[in-house]
């Protein structure tokens, strides 16, 4: 790391940076993605949907999950797809499943790490989602309706 990355770092967001903490890593990102998918799975609206999605070995969705966690929170540059994509053609995906889905996640990220850690988590879920949902349920014609 040179000084420079420093600076950038401190005139970051806060909530863009790594996130220094002790029990945060690659170990615990793990568990919470294993939890919160087992959960995901066990819910009577999105379950079905990964199911169809996810067919056989649930294996790689977990790691490249992991890596995308990781990626998020540590910055550690393990995860290179494209989300976006991934969740455009889940075409009977609704608002109201991504409202399912935090709840279940912050759920999961809340029983796993202390509170403060829990909420950094929280915060960047929901704001990947809310851009998830701009790029799946965004109209220009309901957005001009509002002008
Ligand atoms: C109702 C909400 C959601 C549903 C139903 C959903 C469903 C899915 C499914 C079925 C896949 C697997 C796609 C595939 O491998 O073909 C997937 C991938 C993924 N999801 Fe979601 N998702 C939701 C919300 C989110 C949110 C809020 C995030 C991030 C905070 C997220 C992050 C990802 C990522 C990173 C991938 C991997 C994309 C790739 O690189 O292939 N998802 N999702």
């Amino acid at each position: 790391m040179t000084s420079k990355s420093v600076l950038t770092d401190r005139i970051r967001p806060v909530t863009e940076q790594p996130l220094m903490s002790p029990g945060v890593d690659r170990a615990s990102i793990g568990a919470l993605v294993r939890e919160f998918y087992a959960r995901v799975r066990e819910d009577e609206r999105l379950g079905p949907i990964f199911t169809r999605e996810i067919t056989g070995d649930w294996g790689p969705h977990l790691e490249k999950m992991t890596n995308f966690w990781c990626s998020v929170m540590l910055k550690s540059g393990d995860y290179h797809g494209r989300p976006v994509p991934a969740h455009l053609k889940l075409e009977d995906v609704t608002e109201a499943d991504f409202d399912t889905w935090l709840a279940l996640f912050r759920a999961t990220a809340s029983d796993q790490f202390e509170p403060e850690t829990a909420a950094v988590f929280i915060e960047r879920a929901e704001r990947i989602a809310a851009s998830l949902k701009l790029a799946m349920f965004f109209r220009l014609d309901r957005a001009a309706a509002c002008r």
